[in-house]
């Protein structure tokens, strides 16, 4: 029988995820069917335990229902301890659902496998201190980098994620106007992108050497990577690839296969518009 997956998200009309799971399966011959399912903001719980009593086999989760995903998981995995958010739910052979987060894994994939962008012994400024950044730490300390600087407008709310995530490695919180550049690489995880608006960076932050990633991506390059190629940045990258990153992740944990992610983000950036 054909197993079923599907994101779930509210709202979810413009996520991708479908057409990337499905081509995924076609890729590797897996027999499955992968939906968007828009659920009211009061009946996830309800939603993810009718799916998984039929043909359900896995669920993707987007904003807003994160946090919710991990408190209805039966299990977790470490990183999705730490993440305190699940992205991804499995049904387990005894019925049991694990929780999942594979947002930092794509993140570090697309990075270090796509872009040939090594992070160990690195300089690393992360802008932002919610779930999306959240997300992320963890993997990223794991590639030991030198040290992890995190800014964010709400300073407080840094220094508490620098404090959550101290004893994985070198990471600090500093207000904007206390950041020492430059970089070897800056992550924008701030929704700031969305509203065309731009985190208040010093331009020392960047040098020819620096690479700056923005988690958002859009068929122009977000106003974070204008400002940084503006100023001579060495390359400026979106988030198209941590977003199929993450759902080859997914795609992983749900079918023990590796698709092959770099034929379906060259797809999905054609269809963008992009190069
Ligand atoms: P997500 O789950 O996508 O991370 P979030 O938890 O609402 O969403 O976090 C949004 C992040 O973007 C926060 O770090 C927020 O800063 P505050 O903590 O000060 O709210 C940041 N952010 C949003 N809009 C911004 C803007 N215009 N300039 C700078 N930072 C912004």
């Amino acid at each position: 029988m054909t197993d079923l997956y599907a994101v779930m998200g509210n709202p979810i009309n413009h996520s991708k995820s479908p057409a990337i799971h499905t081509q995924f399966a076609e890729q590797s011959k897996q027999d499955i069917v992968y939906s968007a399912m828009l659920v009211p903001l009061d009946g996830f719980e309800s939603a993810v335990r009718d799916f998984f009593k039929g043909s359900g086999k896995g669920l993707n989760i987007t904003v807003p229902f994160k946090e919710q995903a991990f408190n209805i998981a039966d299990q977790l995995t470490p990183r999705a301890e730490t993440a305190q958010a699940v992205n991804t739910l499995k049904l387990l052979d005894d019925g049991s659902i694990l929780g999942d987060n594979t947002d930092g894994a794509g993140l570090v994939s697309d990075l270090v496998k796509n872009h040939q962008v090594e992070l160990a012994s690195k300089k690393i400024l992360v802008v932002g201190a919610g779930g999306a950044v959240r997300g992320i730490l963890q993997p990223f300390l794991e590639q030991e980098p030198s040290e992890i600087v995190i800014v964010n407008r709400t300073h407080e709310k840094a220094q508490a994620l620098a404090d959550a995530f101290t004893s994985f490695g070198s990471i600090q919180a500093k207000p904007f106007d206390h950041l020492d550049g430059p970089f070897d690489v800056i992550v924008n995880g701030t929704s700031a992108s969305l509203s065309g608006d731009l985190p208040p960076l010093p331009e020392s932050v960047i040098d020819a050497d620096t690479v700056v990633y923005d988690m958002m991506y859009g068929k122009e390059p977000t106003p974070f990577m204008q400002w940084a190629e503006a100023l001579g940045a060495k390359q400026a990258i979106d988030g198209l690839g941590m977003l199929v990153e993450q759902a080859a992740v997914s795609f992983d944990v749900w079918r023990a296969v590796k698709p092959d992610s770099k034929a379906v983000l060259t797809a999905l950036r054609h269809q963008l518009g992009g190069v």
